[in-house]
Formats: structure tokens, C-alpha cells, sequence
């Protein structure tokens, strides 16, 4: 099967349940609870090359004969060139070549990832085909020369003019016209369940309230970079990316040319987020260094990323929620509009949280898209589940005031026995432990009443909400186990971006293998390695995981056959056999087993290779997989300035078996640090006027920086999930979700305001 076929079944299989051939449960993994390396805070194993300055970044591999990549962008929403000027630009010194629409190389329309009917995560436009343009910042000329600053310079001298057509900018005035968007991730844009207006209508307690989130911009501290090459006909791409695959197999069909020819490289990744994925400039470069027979180095500048790299897009949302007199809900409404364009599919799955996290007579979840001449936007750090659980997670908080209930004795009322619009059992569901355990921790019975606690200027107050983000595990990849009598080197193309995968699965497979970590090596990042999967939806973790344990399978399986009837081993069945102490073992008979090293010597074999492919995801076929946490926040706001500081931060996980406290800490407070920023600063300022992005540096774009970030706890119930591989959850993304609400509803707890649009700003507040 090919890739583009496991992750459309990803997408739009495995997640919403179409292919429903269920298997029997798979026993539960043994090294879900076994303590070796697995469970223990590991260092990173690529830090000391990044801290050395010895990782090569897409940017900084050595290539000879490279030039360097600028790209002009387009200055209107929508429209037409209708002159290009490039005589000064190609007289320029050391400029290698201009291309525009009219000298660039025929490429077809990228099918780029999740592209079933239209494009998520980036856009099915035809790439510097033609004069017409689709929004403020889109490329239309790619300028090459010997040195960077050379195509900076000889960029800044090409004119274009344009013809502009009618542009639809306004996001209010778009919502006018929104639409259902094809399906959101595959599963349906609508769900009703009873008739919940009327069930509002009737309660005796109910909020009905409307959120505004805004656009953010992804700002990695690697902005986007490649540097490609052609060998003959083959194509190589140091890229960027957290979708190694994907990537080749789009620009095989863009180019034309066999996916074979392709080879990615990524070894290491400054951050992706959801960012790190196929965008114009991959292709433009590609496209150039075709043109000029020269290799290629694209960089883009930070302002290049805010132009052509999408991001987190605004929306709309509407929550209403019912309450009957005992505190459990008759109705929950959740629904809303995304800005999106009409060349990609990603609207902004806001209304995912309120699909699975509370039990409530009635439903109404439904999300439309408006379509905007804007750059295609796409995932960023739980997309939708980070603004959807600051609408639905405050609206909650106002109900709790409403009805004089403790927000956390609300959410213990309308705890689901099953999930409660897809009726299935959950995997593994402790919130309302994460709840408990944080709120001791926190000291949450020092909340004071709203506006009661005042230190000087300062208004000191107290907020909590649910975090909240989905299991998945994505089909089609497979590890490559080599073991030698020195150790093992797993390999599989996929992607290490700083959060820890190379060390949390090198720590897996020294424990599946029973060998001391020292000899354990995990390769990625390759295309010419046994294919990977994306490192998107959280998935990797567990993605990995599946493929390393069925690889392994193959390993005990050839290792049996290779030590045959000499060995202590001999008669001995794959079941009946553990790995520990660098051999196999006989489970019970503690006496009885063989090293690797003296299998190997027997056979005369230097080593054994064995692959394979994971087995599907019928976990999530089965149950409904989510992860949780509770969020505690603590703010100082200034009666004064209306400056709002955040003062203490709690995250209370229930995310699975954690795999490395170290690295998964490290997980967990960059997402609520992110959180920080969405709830406070983040805002990426969209000219309703021009279309254009106004902030485009992080000069003017704010991210929290280490002055407004306090020290941030956190905790988890590290209780294994018995249906998922290593009984482990994915931990890139639910960081940040809940942080808003934390942070808003601490807000209002200090100061009685509700802000119920986002960034929380002090304007919004005096
Ligand atoms: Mo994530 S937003 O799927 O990298």
C-alpha cells in the first residue's frame, strides 16, 4: 500500500471508524509497565551534537557550487501580473538566474498531504504557473545567485505590476457565506444528537456566549530552509519537514518523476508544530535548480515564513450550554466558522473536544468555513483543540459561576461513562484523577472569590480548565531492526524535531531487545530508510512503537530459526521466549537462553536484519483514545496598567505511560508556554483591507519570552493505556490545549472581566 493510501485510511479510515473490520484486542504490551530504560528521565542523544553546533540543519549541509534562493512576494490579495520587469534583477552581480511564471519549469498542481478532494496543511494551487495571484505574499519570482545576499539585493529590483480583482478579506463578511467544509479530518462537519436549542431553551441555568480566536503564525526557531540538489535525474532535498513521505510523494507527481528518485533528508528539525511541512518554497527551489542546473539553498527569511508558510487561522465559536438543577447538562452547542481558503482543506477542528469530554443530554457541534484570499492556512500545535477548549472551557467557567458550583465540581457532574457522542468506551480515562491530583497540588481551595484578592496594584486570582487531545496512531510504517553482537540500530524514516523521539524509541527498543541503552541507536530522517510516518496529530510516539514491536516479532522469529537445535534455546517458541540481558531467554526456565552475540557466532552471521510494517490501527476502531490534563493557573493583574502576569502554572497530565520524564516535562511546558502566548500575545495581524500580514517579524509578533513565563509544574498519573502500543499516549500537542481557558477564567477570577476574545491583551482588560 502507499503511502498516500495509509494516510488517506488514516485520515479518513481509521479515524472515523469506515473500515470496520474489527481484530480481537492485541494482549497488552508487557513492556507497557516493565521498568528498564523505558519510564526513566533520559537526556536527549541529539543534544550534545546541537549544543556542540555539529547538527547540520537543512540551511547548513555542504554543497558544492550552491547558490541561493530570494523570492519577491506579491502585493495584492487576488488577481493578475500584468508586467514583470526582471532586466535589472538578471544584470544584477552574481545573480544565477529569475524565474517567474513565464520561464519556470511545467509542474503539476501539488496532491499535497491529506489531499482528498482538496489539500490540508498546505494548498492544490499550481505553483508559479501562471499571472494569477491568491494572496498578499504569494511568490512570483524566485531570484538565484552566488551568495544570499546577492539574490536579497537582485530580488529587491525586480517590478511587478499587477491587476487586482475583487478580494474577500473580511472574515465577518465571509462568515455571511460560510459553508460545511468537506469533512473535518474525516469525520462529519455536523453532529446533532437530540435537539439541544430547545433543551437550552427549557434549562434552568444556561450561558450563550460567542469567542473570537485569532490568526497565528508559526515561528520555529528554524525558520523553513532547503537545499537541494539534482544527481542526473534524481532529486535530493535536504529539507525541514515532519512529513518525510508525504513530502516525497507529492513531488513526485508535481515533477513527474518515480518517488524512488526522490530521496528527503531531515535529520534534524528546529521545531515543527504542524509548520514543517510542503510549502512553495520546497518546490520553487527544486523547480530553480532544475532550471539552472545549479544546486539550490532556499532559506527563508522570517518574514518568508509568515508569507508563504501558513498558520493557525481565526475563528468564530458560538458555545450555549443547558443546565439541568443538579449540575449535569442538558445541552452542549458548540459551533463556529474558520477562516480557510477554497485550495486547501483545514478548517480548524474546534469543535473536537466538546465531540468527547462531557456527558450532556443533548448536542449541537457543527463547523462551517468562510473562505478569505489568504495564505492556506494549517495545523499549529493541537489545531482547533487549542482555541476550541478556550471557548468551551471558559463557557463552562461562567456556568459554574452561574450556578455557585466549583468549576472542578461541574466538571465531576458531567463526567461521561462512554464517549458521549460516539457511544464507544473510552481506552483509558482518568480526569478527573488529573483534576484531583492538581488541585492539591495547586492549592485550589485558596481560590479566592472573584476580585476579593488584591496584593498593591496587583489583582491575584485563580482559573482551571481541561486539556484535551486525541490518540492517534497512523498506519503504513515499518522499522528495520540491525542487530549485531555489538548492539542494534533501529531505523525508520521518521522525524526528530526536539521533542525526543530518537531518545524515547532508543530507550524502547534497548528494552524490547533487553540490551543496555549505550547500545541501542535510533536512525531517522531519511527517505531511503523503511518509510516512517508523518510527525503530525501526535502521533509518532506510538506510530513508531507499533512498528518497532511487529519488527521485532520478525527479529525473535529469525533469531529462534538461526539458533536451531544446539542452542538452549532449541525447540523453544516465539512465545515462549523474552528478550533481557543482550539474548533471548526462556520466560519462565531463568537458566535457559542464549546471547545475541553467541547466536550470531554459531551462524557465522555478522548480524540479522529484520522488518516490518505495523499492524493497523484497529485500537482506535475500538475505543474512543484521548488524552487529558487539567491546567491550574495563577495571574497577577494590574488594577493600573490592566498588564496581566502569569504567577504560578500547573499542568495535571493523563496522557498514558510516560515514555522519559525528562523529555516528556519538556513536551508538556513548551505546549503550555505556547498556550501562554495564545492566551496573552500571539496575533498575527491580517490587513482586512490589503490581505496583507502586517507583523510579519517576531519583533511585532509576540511570543512569551523567559520574563513571562513563571516556573511551571507538572505532573501525571502515568497510567498505562492498555489498548495502545507501550501503553503510552502522544504528548506534542495537549500542552497547550486548555491554557487559554486556565489562563481567562484565572483572569477573571482576579478581576471579575471576562475576555472572551483572544489574545487577552490589556486594552481588553482596562
Ligand atoms: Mo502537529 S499541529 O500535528 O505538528
Amino acid at each position: 500500500m502507499s503511502i498516500v493510501d495509509t494516510v488517506k485510511q488514516a485520515v479518513t479510515g481509521a479515524v472515523t471508524g469506515a473500515m470496520v473490520r474489527l481484530t480481537p484486542d492485541a494482549p497488552v504490551d508487557p513492556l507497557a509497565t516493565k521498568h528498564g530504560a523505558l519510564g526513566r528521565s533520559v537526556p536527549r542523544v541529539d543534544g550534545p551534537l546541537k549544543v556542540g553546533g555539529q547538527a547540520r540543519f537543512a540551511a547548513e549541509v555542504p554543497v558544492e557550487g550552491l547558490t541561493y534562493a530570494a523570492l519577491v512576494y506579491s502585493t495584492i490579495a487576488h488577481g493578475r501580473i500584468v508586467t514583470l520587469d526582471t532586466a535589472e534583477a538578471v544584470a544584477a552581480p552574481g545573480v544565477v538566474l529569475v524565474m517567474t511564471h513565464e520561464n519556470a519549469p511545467r509542474m503539476a498542481p501539488p496532491a499535497i498531504f491529506m489531499s482528498n478532494p482538496r489539500a490540508a496543511g498546505a494548498s492544490d494551487l499550481p505553483i508559479m504557473q501562471d499571472p494569477s495571484i491568491h494572496w498578499n505574499g504569494e511568490p512570483v519570482a524566485l531570484v538565484l545567485a552566488d551568495t544570499q545576499e546577492q539574490a536579497d539585493h537582485a530580488a529587491s529590483l525586480v517590478r511587478v505590476s499587477y491587476e487586482a480583482a475583487q478580494a474577500d478579506l473580511s472574515f465577518d463578511q465571509a462568515r455571511a457565506q460560510a459553508h460545511a467544509p468537506d469533512s473535518v479530518l474525516g469525520e462529519p462537519a455536523r453532529i446533532a444528537i437530540g435537539d439541544a436549542e430547545a433543551a437550552l431553551a427549557a434549562a434552568p441555568y444556561r450561558v450563550d456566549l460567542s469567542y473570537r480566536t485569532p490568526r497565528h503564525s508559526h515561528g520555529a526557531i528554524e525558520p523553513h530552509a532547503a537545499t537541494v540538489l539534482w544527481e542526473g535525474d534524481k532529486l535530493v532535498v535536504h529539507d525541514a519537514t515532519q512529513m518525510l513521505h508525504a513530502t516525497q510523494w507529492t513531488l513526485a507527481g508535481i515533477f513527474g518523476i518515480r518517488e524512488e528518485d526522490i530521496r528527503i533528508l531531515s535529520p534534524f528539525v528546529g521545531g515543527g508544530f504542524g509548520g514543517k511541512g510542503l510549502w512553495s518554497h520546497q518546490i520553487l527551489a527544486i523547480a530553480a535548480a532544475k532550471l539552472s542546473k545549479r544546486p539550490v539553498r532556499i532559506a527563508l527569511s522570517r518574514e518568508g515564513v509568515f508569507r508563504v508558510a501558513g498558520g493557525r487561522t481565526t475563528t468564530g465559536q458560538r458555545v450555549a450550554l443547558g443546565a439541568n438543577a443538579d449540575g449535569t447538562l442538558a445541552a452542549l452547542i458548540h459551533t463556529g466558522v474558520a477562516a480557510m481558503t477554497a485550495h486547501n482543506n483545514c478548517p480548524e477542528q474546534f469543535t473536537f473536544p466538546a465531540r468527547h469530554l462531557y456527558a450532556a443530554g443533548s448536542f449541537l457541534l457543527e463547523q462551517k468555513v468562510a473562505d478569505i484570499h489568504m495564505l492556506a492556512n494549517t495545523f499549529m500545535r493541537a489545531p482547533g483543540e487549542s482555541v476550541g477548549t478556550f471557548a468551551l472551557e471558559t463557557a463552562l467557567d461562567e456556568l459554574a459561576e452561574a450556578m455557585a458550583l466549583d468549576p472542578i465540581e461541574l466538571r465531576r457532574r458531567i463526567e461521561p461513562d462512554k464517549d458521549p457522542t460516539s457511544g464507544r468506551a473510552f481506552s483509558s480515562r482518568h480526569l478527573l484523577e488529573a483534576y484531583a491530583k492538581g488541585a492539591e497540588r495547586f492549592g485550589w481551595s485558596q481560590r479566592p472569590a472573584p476580585r476579593s484578592r488584591r496584593e498593591g496594584e496587583w489583582l491575584v486570582g485563580m482559573g482551571v480548565a481541561t486539556a484535551t487531545y486525541p490518540y492517534y496512531r497512523m498506519p503504513g510504517g515499518s522499522a528495520r531492526i540491525r542487530l549485531t553482537a555489538e548492539g542494534a540500530v533501529v531505523q525508520m524514516g521518521s522525524h526528530e524535531m526536539g521533542m525526543g523521539t530518537a531518545t524515547a524509541q532508543a530507550q524502547h527498543a534497548a528494552d524490547r531487545l533487553g540490551l543496555p541503552l549505550e547500545r541501542v541507536r535510533f536512525e531517522y530522517g531519511d527517505t531511503d530508510l523503511p518509510p516512517g510516518t508523518i510527525a503530525g496529530g501526535s502521533s509518532q510516539t506510538v506510530s513508531i512503537a507499533a512498528a518497532l514491536l511487529a519488527a521485532h516479532e520478525v527479529l525473535v522469529a529469525q533469531l529462534l530459526k538461526l539458533a536451531g537445535n544446539d542452542s538452549p534455546l532449541g525447540g523453544l517458541k516465539a512465545a515462549e521466549v523474552e528478550a533481557r540481558d543482550g539474548g533471548l531467554h526462556h520466560k519462565e526456565d531463568t537458566g535457559r537462553g542464549e546471547s545475541y552475540a553467541s547466536i550470531l557466532a554459531r551462524a557465522g552471521r555478522a548480524e540479522v536484519v529484520a522488518q516490518a510494517e505495523a499492524p493497523r490501527p484497529m485500537e482506535v476502531m475500538k475505543h474512543s483514545m484521548h488524552s487529558y490534563g487539567a491546567q491550574f493557573c495563577e495571574v497577577r493583574v494590574s488594577a493600573v496598567t490592566g498588564e496581566v502576569r502569569v504567577s504560578r502554572f500547573l499542568g495535571s497530565f493523563d496522557c498514558g505511560r510516560i515514555l522519559n520524564p525528562q523529555t516528556a516535562r519538556s513536551q508538556f511546558r513548551g505546549g503550555i508556554i505556547m498556550g501562554l502566548g495564545l492566551a496573552l500575545m500571539e496575533e498575527t495581524e491580517f490587513d482586512e483591507r490589503t490581505g496583507r500580514i502586517m507583523n510579519p517579524s517576531l519583533a511585532e509578533y509576540h511570543v512569551p519570552v523567559h520574563l513571562d513565563v513563571p516556573e511551571i509544574d507538572v505532573i501525571w498519573t502515568d497510567i498505562p493505556d492498555p489498548h495502545s502500543p507501550l501503553g503510552a499516549h502522544g504528548i506534542g500537542e495537549i500542552g497547550i490545549t486548555g491554557v487559554g481557558a486556565a489562563v481567562a477564567n484565572a483572569i477573571h477570577n482576579a478581576t471579575g472581566r471576562r475576555v472572551r476574545e483572544l489574545p487577552i491583551t490589556l486594552d481588553k482588560l482596562l
